[in-house]
């Protein structure tokens, strides 16, 4: 039976989460943990979305995805809703009906943690169905149908975490324009998951309170950090990556001041930091989720296994520069 399989990479903003919401830039790199989406052809009149992390099986009849708006689909599990979006949409993009198939969710990067993966999933989602659909697969076309899947979960998303998994590498990130650069390093990183969800409007909505009651005081903050930002992306573009690190730890220290760490993302930061990390910070909204680690090559192992020891999920990992990818192909 034919089958198809894609993956695409979950992705960390080193610099300028919040600031980047009041048109400061912002910096997001793709990181080497990715999402794989398999399509399996099948017997009968079904399509099946499986997702085994989340114990998820949907079976959908083939005739729903051919309607033009999104139909009522009783019983819907919300984390499936994007990818049967995905799904529509790339098959809209044909004329033909395809094959009964059957999609499966595999994914390497933790959900609900500011990391991507629901971006990565649509973006390996789109590619995987293209692809066995006998499709060449525009990068530009998996982006918008993967960016319609992020606006379900996001409402009103920046873009970056689709466009990342798509194009993979560094983007830098000034409303409403986004550029991708080359980086000169390897930059290796390691992802501190605290574990603690959190939703990335309401810590949107904490910066705006203080920023609201603040205005004189905040505003220069979010300046300092756009400064950080321009910096980062010369150092970045220099291979300076010793550097790099003292600007994260700058950043960090304006993200606590607006409140959105807290006790778990800072003794991650300060553990990464003693056991010999060029710098860290928070990565994304705060309030839970990640931190990232800029370390040297020779210093991963250790800076790894100090952060591990305090009882979080550790990922080593670095940028990638592929972004998404056709593993096996059908055609
Ligand atoms: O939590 P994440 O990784 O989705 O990042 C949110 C980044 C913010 O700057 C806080 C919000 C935004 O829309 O840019």
């Amino acid at each position: 039976m034919r089958h198809s399989v894609a993956s695409a990479p979950g992705k960390v903003i080193l610099f300028g989460e919040h600031s980047v919401v009041y048109g400061e830039p912002a910096i997001a790199v793709a990181i080497n943990l990715r999402a794989y989406v398999r399509v399996d052809e099948l017997d009968g009149n079904y399509t099946v979305i499986e997702a085994p992390h989340y114990s998820i099986s949907k079976r959908i009849p083939l005739g729903l995805l051919l309607k033009p708006t999104l139909p009522d689909f009783p019983g819907m599990e919300s984390v499936l809703e994007p990818i049967y979006v995905c799904i529509k949409e790339t098959i809209k993009r044909f004329d033909e009906l395809p094959k009964p198939f059957k999609v499966r969710i595999d994914s390497k990067i933790p959900p609900g943690a500011g990391l991507g993966s629901s971006a990565a999933v649509n973006v390996a989602t789109a590619a995987a169905l293209s692809d066995f659909m006998g499709c060449d697969v525009d990068l530009k076309e998996i982006n918008s149908i993967a960016y319609e899947a992020e606006r379900i979960v996001h409402g009103s998303p920046s873009g970056i975490d689709n466009t990342i998994a798509t194009f993979g590498g560094a983007i830098y990130y000034k409303k409403p324009e986004m550029k991708k650069f080359e980086v000169r390093s390897e930059l290796p990183l390691i992802v501190g998951d605290t574990g603690i969800e959190r939703r990335t409007r309401d810590l949107v909505e904490k910066v705006r309170r203080l920023y609201d009651r603040n205005k004189e005081i905040v505003s220069r903050i979010f300046s300092i950090m756009g400064e950080i930002s321009k910096r980062a992306y010369d150092y970045m573009m220099e291979g300076e990556v010793d550097a790099l690190g003292t600007l994260m730890n700058l950043n960090h220290g304006l993200l606590v001041s607006l409140g959105v760490s807290n006790i778990h993302l800072d003794k991650l930061v300060h553990t990464a930091l003693e056991s010999g990390a060029l710098g860290a910070k928070l990565t994304g909204a705060g309030g839970g989720g990640c931190m990232v680690a800029l370390v040297k090559n020779e210093r991963m192992e250790e800076v790894a296994s100090s952060m591990r020891k305090l009882g979080y999920s550790v990922y080593s990992t670095k940028l990638s520069k592929e972004g998404v990818r056709i593993e096996e192909s059908c055609g």
